[in-house]
């Protein structure tokens, strides 16, 4: 018979609770998953219980409080405070979104903060990102031209501009990514739902000059074909964007190419 095991520290148990201030009447529970690879010890799940009387209204402004106030040694990235610099990116509740742009009052039960799923992780909610990031590079996000520029700028049409809409509004929160499958089980050569995206952003720019080698970089069976168009990337993007259309997109262009 096959004999199955877990992979090390992929299990957890429920860790320690801190209660809220005596007389504090509108509270809610944060649980709130722990690891610290260098103690050894496997994840677990803290519990803060947060007077919302004295908190601010969003899932991020939580952990803040929890961090200021309950245990400062919770680790988590954030930054902007306002869905711009895509750091604060956490599964909450089951889902990956910004915790920053949550509403704790969206959320019924207990608040459960997970890192984004699937990524190695560095500390607490903390995920290794050098992955997604050295694939980002490899898709040479930048705009490339031979033509020198007629002025000093490289003007485009409104119509040609239109075309970047949906794309350049991505903040690389990796929400996307680490919510795809086929990322999840090849996330070493396919390249997933955000930095396709980014590719298409360039690809569908109007100034660029490298679509053939952009797509030739693209056109392999892992890099881009192993999306199967299962659309958690787009269901779960919080900023409304939709990767696996710039996926199909890339496709289109590769048709029309052949
Ligand atoms: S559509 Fe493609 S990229 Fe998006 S979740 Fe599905 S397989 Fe992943
Ligand atoms: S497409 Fe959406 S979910 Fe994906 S990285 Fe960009 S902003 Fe985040
Ligand atoms: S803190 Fe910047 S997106 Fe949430």
């Amino acid at each position: 018979m096959v004999e199955l095991s877990l992979p090390a520290n992929s299990t957890y148990s429920d860790g320690k609770t801190v209660a809220a201030p005596e007389g504090a009447t509108n509270i809610k529970k944060f649980r709130v998953y722990r690891y610290d690879p260098d103690s050894g010890d496997n994840p677990r799940i803290d519990s803060f219980e947060v007077d919302l009387d004295k908190c601010g209204p969003m899932v991020l402004d939580g952990l803040i409080k929890i961090k200021n106030e309950m245990d400062s040694t919770l680790t988590f990235r954030r930054s902007c405070r306002e869905g711009v610099c895509g750091s604060c990116a956490f599964n909450i509740d089951g889902t990956n979104t910004l915790a920053c742009t949550k509403s704790i009052s969206e959320i019924d039960g207990d608040i459960k903060v997970f890192p984004l799923p699937h990524m190695p992780v560095i500390k607490d909610l903390v995920p290794d990102l050098n992955g997604p990031y050295s694939q980002y590079r490899s898709i040479e996000p930048w705009l490339q031209a031979e033509t020198p520029a007629p002025n000093r700028e490289r003007l485009q049409s409104p119509q040609e501009r239109e075309k970047l809409d949906g794309l350049w509004e991505c903040i690389l929160c990796f929400c996307c990514q680490t919510s795809c499958p086929s990322y999840w089980w090849n996330g070493d050569r396919y390249l997933g739902p955000a930095v396709l995206l980014q590719a298409y952003r360039w690809i569908a720019d109007s100034r660029d000059e490298a679509m053939g080698k952009r797509l030739d970089n693209l056109n392999d069976p892992f890099r881009l074909y192993r999306c199967h168009t299962i659309m958690n990337c787009t269901n779960t993007c919080p900023k409304n964007l939709n990767p696996g259309q710039a996926i199909a997109e890339i496709k289109s262009a590769m048709l029309r190419r052949a």
